[in-house]
């Protein structure tokens, strides 16, 4: 087994798939946490044709059920001693409002709150990775969708007002954002990096999908292949050049300021205020 370990959420097509080959290339081990059994036996079969030296851990997880998070994390820490990257990649794209089973909408429930869970969750094993000599990198998928949107309403994330693009996805998205800011600060003491990447555009599901804005739509044959957005993605732990970032929006390779109504300290609060009650809730 390679000694750099990756974690990678949603890895069964779109983004999660191209990403899952750039790591497997630089030969990373590859923990993959994806909802489809049969569409993972494929991606599993089709990574090893391509790289066949890659070793790679298959955890079948549906990240809209909290328990099935924990459960998957319980089995990780049995078998692993420690992890080098998380990449919280899988996200949902709705135009209806579509519930979790914990009676949440879906945006929140997948986007935000497995990706926070798996964070804290994780962050023991991470503790003790590295990435070379660099230290060990949470990597969340941010989206361009924010910059669109207006400000972060953490009291909609849960039961937004409207559904969409531009209301419940883009909320979710600018909180997945505010949120990696505020675990970088307090994940410091821990020497574990946490950033937002937002891919851009990419020809993949979430973009042909109804949900996806006519506009969208429509220019979609102009996108690039998602291997464009996995590339973002992947570069903060493959490229050396990142090593000294922590707390940052990198969209479309460069580093921006989250939108200033939303970068806010009382935004930061009252979302992990929001997410920690949650997590007592449902232990
Ligand atoms: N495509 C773009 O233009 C674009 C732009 C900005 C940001 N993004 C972000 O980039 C990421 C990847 O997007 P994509 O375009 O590659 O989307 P995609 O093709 O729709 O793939 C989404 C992935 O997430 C997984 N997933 C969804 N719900 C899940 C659940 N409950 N449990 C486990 N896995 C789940 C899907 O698994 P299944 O196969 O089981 O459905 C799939 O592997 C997302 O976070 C998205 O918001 C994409």
């Amino acid at each position: 087994m390679s000694n750099k370990v990756v974690v990678i959420t949603g890895a069964t097509g779109g983004i999660g798939e191209e990403i899952s080959y750039q790591m497997a290339k630089d030969g990373w081990h590859l923990i993959l946490l994806n909802r489809s059994k049969s569409k993972s036996d494929l991606l599993v079969e089709k990574i090893t044709k391509q790289f066949p030296s890659t070793t790679i851990d298959l955890f079948i997880t549906d990240l809209s059920i909290p328990q099935d998070i924990r459960k998957t994390v319980k089995a990780i820490n049995a078998k692993y001693s420690g992890i080098d990257a998380l990449i919280n990649n899988a996200g949902v794209l709705f135009k209806e409002k579509i519930l979790s089973k914990s009676g949440n909408d879906m945006h929140y429930q997948v986007n935000v709150f497995a990706s926070y869970m798996l964070m804290e969750l994780l962050k023991p094993l991470l503790k003790k990775g590295k990435i070379d000599n660099r230290l060990p990198m949470i990597v969340n998928t941010s989206s361009n969708a924010i910059f669109m949107s207006s400000a972060l309403k953490v009291d909609e994330l849960k039961k937004p007002k409207k559904s969409g693009i531009f209301h419940s996805y883009a909320n979710s998205k600018l909180a997945l954002t505010v949120l990696s800011k505020r675990i970088a600060e307090l994940y410091k003491k821990d020497e574990i990096k946490v950033i937002a990447v937002d891919p851009g555009g990419n020809r993949t599901d979430m973009t042909s999908g109804e949900a996806a804005p006519f506009f969208v739509r429509w220019f979609r044959m102009f996108l690039p292949p998602p291997s464009k957005g996995a590339s973002y993605i992947t570069a903060p732990l493959l490229d050396k050049d990142f090593s000294a970032i922590s707390g940052e929006l990198i969209s479309s390779g460069k580093i921006k300021p989250i939108p200033k109504k939303s970068d806010t300290n009382d935004k930061a609060s009252e979302l992990m205020k929001l997410l920690q009650n949650e997590v007592v809730k449902k232990e």
